[in-house]
């Protein structure tokens, strides 16, 4: 324990009572009396005045500790440091003209503290607190230390948003008569497609339980129990490799519903949609918001998750037939970055080299060479004099079933690159700027490369489009499916669909993945034969509720809106998860480990 506090006698909280929160002082309260109690934000020592910022979930007031006022609390203020808990007690008072802070909420009083109660210290903290720092260490320390990390005003405004919008995803599905009801954890095998965390059983040594990786199938059969409309704000877990927006635990907003379509699940969303925004004090978008299908986004965005804060793809081969390989020929536009010079044009082939694209960043020399072609290509993409443009195809056809997509992908993430390094410029990619979509009609199947086989490209109970049931077998690659996901600003934010409720059509699907029926009854026959037992036609959807907050809260990682997140390798730094066990609770579990190899 610091040095300091050794003379420092601690009070006890005894009959003390708050009278107000630390943010909630006004001029209003000049007169009155008050007692907070928090953490010391920050001291500042005038020679005879000592000023402390004081700090709670709600906000700072500022205390001062006058000598002349009272002798004691000003000696015991002297010794306070950062953090440590403290109660005081005083009148509140208008502070001078000259000394109002704008920058707190509180900014216009202040407490004269007469006296001063302090109920605990703290080791100096491994990182400063102050609002306007950028944190000024690693998200290491900040995560070993996270009980610290979560008092900054930022992850407390994060946190604080979250609970917002929870509580106005709960009132807007109850409001639509949605029932939330809990579905299980210790389960087995859920439909997802990525690893299971399995949990060993003690009372039947040698099986598992696997955590879920969602509800999926305990929510299809709420709707075959009767329970139309149900929701769950739920945890879900999932072995997978982490980025910014993955977690190996998260939490989605799920919901399902009886005798729908899709245009009845979309509208049930939207209203979701409509009551966060609002909740989270966001300008509302339009609704309904823009559909597109998923051949439509990849044709014009080059992505099923497009960015509609940057301009559309503009297909151009008809007029470069010089240019034209056969393959997508496609002009990016990124507006407003002003004139560049031929390094700053340049830069992007390097990118486009990895992605297997030929790039034209020179449009005066292409201008020169094909004046009628830049012509009509600077109407067509209503090109300005201080726009971005480059012109992209691929350098050789790509493999796999599917070679114009890949080109096009290619060619979505070009644009989004340059996009990204532009995004200063004219409030480019402005995170306050909500442009939500939805993305439907998703192919039915992947095709996996390394696999060499179909995959359900959402999840094996999805319909196929009713258009292509014939396809099928002959021709998955060109099967729609009645899918559909909801994008916001270049994040999958949550998908869903129609699903399956025959059990003839289920078998289909199954064996056109590949499934032999056997194969099918050993992972999912208690499914299987729930659809035989009078399914209604269903639907429905799941939000990524971190990744919903994270986006509002204008975060570029969900780590910064969950209390308490893992590392990118899954681990927690703060209590040491994952950590090893004793032997004696791996032999109660029949477990032996094998020596690492
Ligand atoms: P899906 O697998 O697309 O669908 O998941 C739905 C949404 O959950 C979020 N999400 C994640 N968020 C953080 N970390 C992760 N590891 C992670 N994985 C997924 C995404 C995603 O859009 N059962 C279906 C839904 C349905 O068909 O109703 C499902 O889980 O925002």
């Amino acid at each position: 324990m610091a040095e300091q506090t050794a003379s420092l006698a601690l009070d006890f909280l005894g009959s003390l009572r708050r009278t107000h929160r630390c943010g909630d002082l006004r001029s209003s309260d000049v007169g009155k009396r008050a007692l907070l109690m928090g953490w010391v934000h920050r001291r500042r020592d005038l020679g005879g005045l000592i000023f402390i910022h004081l700090r709670d979930r709600t906000g700072i007031s500022q205390i001062v500790f006058n000598p002349e006022h009272d002798k004691e609390s000003h000696a015991k203020a002297e010794q306070l440091r950062s953090e440590y808990v403290i109660a005081v007690e005083g009148p509140i008072v208008q502070r001078d003209a000259d000394t109002i802070n704008p920058n707190l909420a509180t900014g216009e009083v202040e407490v004269l503290c007469e006296k001063l109660y302090v109920l605990n210290t703290s080791a100096t903290p491994p990182f400063v607190l102050d609002e306007d720092e950028a944190p000024n260490v690693g998200e290491e320390t900040r995560l070993k230390y996270r009980y610290v990390d979560l008092r900054r005003p930022r992850m407390q405004r994060n946190l604080i948003l979250r609970h917002k919008v929870s509580q106005a995803i709960r009132n807007s599905m109850s409001g639509q008569g949605f029932l939330e009801i809990e579905t299980p954890f210790l389960t087995r095998s859920t439909p997802e497609g990525a690893r299971d965390y399995l949990v060993p059983s003690r009372v039947a040594q040698g099986s598992f339980y696997a955590l879920p990786q969602s509800p999926q199938l305990f929510k299809q059969l709420l709707m075959v129990g009767g329970y139309d409309r149900y929701f769950q704000i739920v945890r879900c877990f999932r072995d997978e490799d982490l980025r910014a927006d993955r977690q190996p635990e998260f939490t989605q907003i799920d919901l399902e519903m009886s005798f729908v379509r899709e245009d009845d699940v979309l509208g049930a969303l939207e209203q979701v949609v409509k009551d966060v925004v609002e909740a989270a004090d966001l300008p509302a978008p339009e609704f309904p918001l823009p559909r597109l299908t998923y051949a439509e986004a990849i044709a014009n965005y080059g992505s099923d998750k497009p960015d509609l804060r940057l301009p559309a793809l503009t297909r151009v081969n008809d007029l470069f037939p010089d240019l034209d390989g056969g393959l997508p020929l496609v002009a990016v536009r990124i507006p407003n970055v002003g004139q560049l010079s031929r390094k700053e044009r340049e830069q992007f082939r390097p990118f486009g080299l990895e992605r297997g694209l030929k790039i034209f960043d020179d449009p005066k020399g292409l201008e020169k060479k094909f004046p009628e072609a830049m012509a009509a290509l600077k109407e067509r993409a209503s090109l300005g004099e201080d726009d971005l443009l480059l012109i992209a195809t691929p350098a050789e056809k790509p493999a796999g079933p599917k070679p114009e997509e890949e080109a096009l992908h290619a060619i979505g993430a070009l644009r989004l690159e340059a996009g990204r390094r532009f995004a200063d410029r004219h409030g480019l990619l402005d995170p306050k700027d909500l442009r939500f979509l939805w993305v439907t009609e998703f192919p039915m199947y992947e095709w996996d490369e390394g696999e060499q086989r179909w995959f359900a490209a959402h999840h094996p109970f999805t319909s196929p489009h009713e258009d292509d049931f014939d396809k099928l077998e002959s021709h998955p690659h060109e099967c729609r499916s009645r899918a559909y996901d909801l994008v916001l600003n270049g994040v999958e934010l949550g998908s869903g669909s129609i699903r399956i409720h025959r059990r003839d059509i289920q078998s289909r699907v199954f064996q056109s993945l590949g499934f032999s029926e056997e194969d099918a009854k050993h992972r999912f026959g208690f499914f299987l034969e729930a659809l035989e037992y009078g399914t209604p036609p269903h639907g429905g959807f799941a939000f990524g509720l971190d990744r919903f907050v994270m986006l509002l809260a204008a975060e570029s990682t969900i780590r910064d809106v969950i209390a308490f997140p893992k590392t990118a390798k899954g681990a927690d730094l703060m209590c040491e998860a994952p950590n090893t066990v004793p032997n004696r609770q791996l032999a109660e579990l029949g477990i032996a480990l094998r020596r690492p190899q």
